[in-house]
């Protein structure tokens, strides 16, 4: 089969062919429609060419996939070949079951559901780790209607899934972005969107925010520019890292609860965003679509920044 991937440690993603993977027991095998892309692609691959993880080579790239069941292991009772599927391969080292090929072992009892009616397949290859991520951290946050949730790195793929779900909730949806306007993140359902090119406009939202908002989720900062937006939070209220910026116990010291959060996928989340996508209340922000072997470049790009909601690769 086509994919990409990486020969050996440390290595630079490439089109090759592979072996197409077999089904075992209780596993589903997917032909693949699309693979979504996502920082933690390059993240693990970089995390196992340092030796921080463990990995085989070649290590095959992605976490998301979406497709149709092509052949079933034994014992699989919940999926039917042809079934449209979306979700995340079965565990294992690092680029062992990977999305950016033509097939993709996942679990039966894993993370994989099937895909929302309401989208084309390859777009729901967009959902799984962002959608599941932003479904979770409004559970984490733990905000209702009329509530305020400054969000920043809104405009990414996280952001876009956390800005459409907080918004149908009736949240009130403050979004940080690096030159992505009020006409963009308002479509999404953002109530306010402010600028970070100068770096963070706490200012601004002091002003605009006197007693304080309710959450704070940060995308994007490092630990010193979290602290500065952790400090808009009121009491009592909760402020949220992806990417482990957060210091949970000075932040304690202020009655605010810091969180580094970790996605914990499962099939049952998957279900609750494909009926929150089926619902009308979210869909794909899509920023690109590029072929398979263009994979490289668009992985390149990601590195680079500058991410408009989600990019999808058609296998
Ligand atoms: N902990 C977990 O379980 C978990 C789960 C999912 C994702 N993540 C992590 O969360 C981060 C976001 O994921 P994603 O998929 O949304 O990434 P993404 O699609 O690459 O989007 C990131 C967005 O943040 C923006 N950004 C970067 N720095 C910014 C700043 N200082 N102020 C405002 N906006 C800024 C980027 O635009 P510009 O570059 O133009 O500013 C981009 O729009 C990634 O690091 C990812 O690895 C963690």
């Amino acid at each position: 089969m086509r994919a990409v991937a990486v020969a050996k440690p440390a290595g630079e993603p490439e089109l090759m062919r592979l072996p197409a993977p077999e089904p075992g027991p209780g596993e589903v095998l997917v032909k693949v429609v699309a693979a979504g892309l996502n920082p933690l692609d390059w993240k693990l691959a970089d995390a196992a060419g340092r030796g921080q993880a463990e990995a085989v080579y070649p290590l095959i790239y992605g976490v998301d996939f979406a497709g149709k069941v092509a052949a079933l292991g034994p014992g699989v009772t919940r999926f039917a070949e042809g079934d449209a599927v979306f979700g995340q391969p079965k565990q294992g080292a690092v680029g062992a079951y990977g999305t950016y090929a033509e097939y993709v072992i996942a679990a039966e009892d894993g993370v994989i559901a099937h895909a929302p009616a309401a989208l084309p397949l390859p777009l729901a290859a967009a959902l799984p780790t962002a959608g599941q991520t932003a479904m979770s951290l409004l559970d984490a946050g733990g905000v209702g209607p009329g509530q305020t949730l400054l969000l920043v790195g809104a405009a990414g793929g996280v952001g876009s899934f956390v800005t459409q779900l907080a918004a149908a909730r009736d949240v009130r949806v403050v979004a940080v972005t690096r030159g992505v306007g009020e006409t963009e993140m308002g479509a999404l359902g953002a109530a306010e969107t402010l600028d970070a090119q100068e770096g963070p406009p706490t200012e601004q939202l002091r002003e605009a925010f006197p007693d304080g908002v309710e959450a704070l989720v940060d995308l994007a900062s490092g630990a010193e520019q979290f602290a500065e937006y952790a400090m808009l939070v009121a009491d009592g209220g909760v402020a949220i890292s992806t990417v482990h910026s957060a210091d949970p116990q000075s932040l304690a010291a202020r009655s605010v609860e810091g969180v580094n959060f970790v996605v914990a996928p499962d099939a049952d989340l998957l279900a609750r965003l494909a009926a929150e996508v089926d619902a009308g209340r979210a869909t794909v922000r899509l920023d690109a679509q590029v072929p398979l072997a263009d994979a490289p470049d668009a992985v390149a790009r990601n590195r680079a920044g500058r991410a408009r909601g989600k990019t999808v690769i058609l296998v």
